[in-house]
């Protein structure tokens, strides 16, 4: 399962990835502490056995010391939605910003298409050289906290709104993390999804009939390079009675992205056949396909994923994006969204 055989070029994963793929089980001990699965229902069976824990998620873990209250979490979700939606409607910024470390480049380059228009130092919770150093966050988190812009300040977006129409000061401290955790994950998510498309559509991609069907490009990029490559559940307790290698002191990985390129499951499996989704209305209901979870914990962004991705993988083949030098081989390092790392040009 570890050559995918693309169009004209292919992935090294990392080695921890590499020997995953190399199972040929679906059930099986990855150490003494972990089992792995990529069987489709127990996979389905292990999400709907308990609830996901609090700690366990990563937008809406804890913050500020305290768990993020229902109608808080949905209220951000929304307000994202609203966001990403008229966000994307504005032109563009310069193609020029696509250049270079993918999918890094797309990360920055979402961030200021969506979120540039915030006041500072709302703004600054997006930004990738602040997100990286934990130091840099806080303060910045600080000051947004105390100075989160007042109401007539125009192109806000509606999570800065949130910061600021907090009613009390965990409220706000709430919505300063969630502004900078929804950002993130958006940004990062899409850009790695658009990366892995424009990697597995080759050099071909500007054939017109690669272009025609962006969105079954993007479903094939989810099964076969999924961003959310692996899920995890603290703890066996629940799963025991689901299969015997599971033990109550066991964490137990999901890997939807060994599912995705089963052979039991999928025809041709290492091909990159974008027609594989022709006439199909809804990918997500594909058997042994979960690019966005299983019922029970299911992502609450996945609406808007992949229109945001074709928006940015158009811009990206209207300014003729493409990759730097002749490489036919990219890495994919072993890091919690899966991507593949490679320079990119533009115009050329
Ligand atoms: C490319 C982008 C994304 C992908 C591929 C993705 C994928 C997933 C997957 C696979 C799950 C199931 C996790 C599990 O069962 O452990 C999930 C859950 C979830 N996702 Fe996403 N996601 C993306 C972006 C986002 C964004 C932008 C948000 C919101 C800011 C978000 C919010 C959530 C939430 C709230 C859950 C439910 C987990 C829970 O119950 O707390 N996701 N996502």
């Amino acid at each position: 399962m570890a050559t995918a055989t693309t169009r004209s070029r292919t992935v090294v994963f990392a080695p921890t990835i590499r020997d995953l793929l190399a199972r040929d089980e679906k059930v099986f001990r990855i150490d003494p502490a972990k089992v792995g699965v990529s069987d489709s229902r127990l996979m389905a069976e292990i999400v709907a056995a308990r609830p996901v824990l609090s700690t366990e998620r990563s937008v809406y873990k804890p913050a500020a010391g305290a768990e993020i209250p229902h109608d808080s979490a949905t209220r951000t979700i929304r307000a994202l939605g609203q966001d990403a939606v008229a966000g994307s409607r504005k032109p563009p910024p310069p193609a020029r910003g696509m250049a270079g470390a993918w999918p890094y480049a797309g990360t920055s380059y979402l961030r200021r298409w969506l979120f540039s228009g915030d006041p500072l130092p709302v703004s600054l919770l997006s930004k990738r050289g602040v997100t990286r150093s934990d130091t840099l966050s806080r303060l910045v988190d600080r000051a947004a906290t105390r100075w989160p812009g007042s109401a007539d300040q125009d192109g806000r977006t509606a999570l800065a709104g949130l910061i600021r129409d907090a009613d009390d000061p965990l409220d706000r401290r709430q919505a300063v993390a969630m502004y900078r955790r929804a950002t993130a994950t958006l940004c990062d998510g899409v850009a790695a999804l658009t990366g892995n498309a424009l990697w597995l559509m080759g050099p071909e991609r500007d054939r017109p009939e690669q272009r025609a069907d962006l969105t079954a490009i993007l479903w094939e990029t989810l099964r076969l390079l999924p961003p959310a490559w692996m899920l995890y559940r603290n703890g066996g307790a629940a799963y025991t009675a689901l299969h015997p290698e599971i033990r109550p002191e066991d964490d137990v990985a999901l890997f939807p992205l060994l599912m995705h390129r089963h052979p039991d499951y999928w025809s041709d499996p290492l091909e990159f056949r974008p027609e594989r989704w022709d006439g199909v209305t809804d990918p997500e209901k594909a058997p042994a396909f979960m690019p966005f979870g299983f019922d029970g914990a299911r992502c609450w962004a996945k609406h808007l994923i992949v229109p945001l991705a074709e928006r940015l993988l158009t811009v990206a083949l209207d300014s003729r994006l493409t990759v730097r030098g002749p490489q036919q081989e990219a890495q994919v390092p072993l890091r919690s969204l899966l991507s593949v790392r490679f320079e990119a040009q533009v115009g050329a």
